[in-house]
């Protein structure tokens, strides 16, 4: 399978590394905005910004696109990368995880993928795993369940400062509330996908979903990777995301994003609570990586997404996701 990498940014270069150590995929080509840091693995791969002319040029079997997080953005970099009719387009977009029935970008994507022969994948660790899949795979154990829970504790010390800014990290407490507000801070995008996946997919959709943003305020001096956070500013944010049915909370969804978890006394783990007459509870200790972890589901993805219907797949529509540690494709 010959691939392309649409963004070229810590997914991709994720993506990248471990994409060479599948014998049966190669990346072919990589379409970015500008030239990233020169590594073993981008010698002699062209770095395009013209993307469609790089597609028509390479044909690839797969197109990785890794660039954007609200639909609205990615949508463009998905007509082009469909309009060259690989085999798969698989994206990372957290807003694509689940999209309403009477969406138009679902109408959309399910046309263009259609039209060109296209399985049009939506993966992630979260949305698209962690706080959705996961909890829904759990819960085929269950016999009635009352409520759900999830809750992820996320170290982003790796992500970059302006990053870090957008997550919540390093404001004044009032400088947190008024980003809240005016949506420069946003902390995790997805609770709404990863909630309403859960409902859907156990026949009790939600009617509404509620989310709370709250400081994470540093009681010490926090040392991070490429800067300091003062006590008294942030060093995360603690979020929690509600799906009702009839008022009544129904699925729970709790995200801490943290500059420096385990010195903060929150270990970063994943954990899902299924309310049932026999209570189910799963901790991952450590959790699950973001990125890695992304790289991981776009690149074992594959196999599965070559076999799809041409048509717009989100987490779960196909079988799950494993790694295909063979020479070449069954
Ligand atoms: N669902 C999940 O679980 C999950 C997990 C990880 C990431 N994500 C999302 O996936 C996206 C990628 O993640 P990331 O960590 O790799 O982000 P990143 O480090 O910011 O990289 C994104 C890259 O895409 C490039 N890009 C944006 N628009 C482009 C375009 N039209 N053509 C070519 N390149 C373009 C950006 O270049 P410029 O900087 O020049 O614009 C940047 O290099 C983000 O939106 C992220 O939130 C989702």
């Amino acid at each position: 399978m010959r691939a392309v990498l649409y963004g070229y940014g810590r997914v991709n270069q994720s993506t990248h590394r471990l994409a060479v150590t599948r014998p049966w995929l190669h990346v072919s080509g990589l379409i970015a905005t500008r030239d990233g840091p020169p590594s073993d693995l981008t010698q002699g791969l062209a770095v395009h910004a013209d993307a469609a002319g790089l597609l028509e040029r390479l044909r690839p079997d797969v197109v990785i696109v890794a660039t954007r997080s609200r639909v609205v953005d990615a949508l463009p970099q998905l007509r082009i990368a469909a309009a060259a009719r690989p085999r798969v387009v698989l994206c990372t977009a957290e807003e694509l995880a689940w999209l309403a029935p009477d969406d138009p970008a679902r109408d959309e994507l399910t046309a263009l993928a259609r039209q060109h022969g296209v399985a049009i994948v939506a993966t992630g660790v979260n949305p698209g795993f962690v706080l959705d899949l996961w909890p829904l795979v759990a819960s085929g154990l269950a016999w009635d369940i009352r409520s759900i829970r999830a809750r992820r504790v996320s170290d982003v010390s790796g992500f970059a400062p302006v990053t870090r800014s957008r997550l919540g990290l390093d404001h004044t407490p009032e400088s947190f509330a008024a980003g809240v507000a005016d949506g420069s801070v946003v902390g995790h995008l997805g609770f709404p996908e990863s909630i309403r996946i859960l409902g859907a997919r156990l026949g009790r959709p939600v009617d509404e979903v509620r989310l709370t943003t709250e400081p994470v305020i540093a009681e010490r001096r926090y040392e991070l990777p490429d800067g300091v956070v003062e006590p008294g500013r942030t060093i995360g944010a603690d979020q929690r995301a509600v799906g009702l049915v009839d008022g009544i909370p129904w699925i729970t969804i709790e995200l801490m994003v943290h500059g420096a978890p385990s010195v903060g006394g929150v270990p970063a783990i994943d954990e899902v609570l299924i309310e049932d007459e026999h209570p189910i509870h799963v901790r991952v200790d450590p959790g699950f990586a973001g990125v890695r972890g992304t790289a991981a589901l776009l690149v074992n993805g594959i196999p599965e997404a070559r076999r799809a219907a041409p048509g717009l797949h989100g987490p779960g529509d196909l079988p799950p996701t494993a790694p295909w540690l063979g020479a070449t494709l069954a």
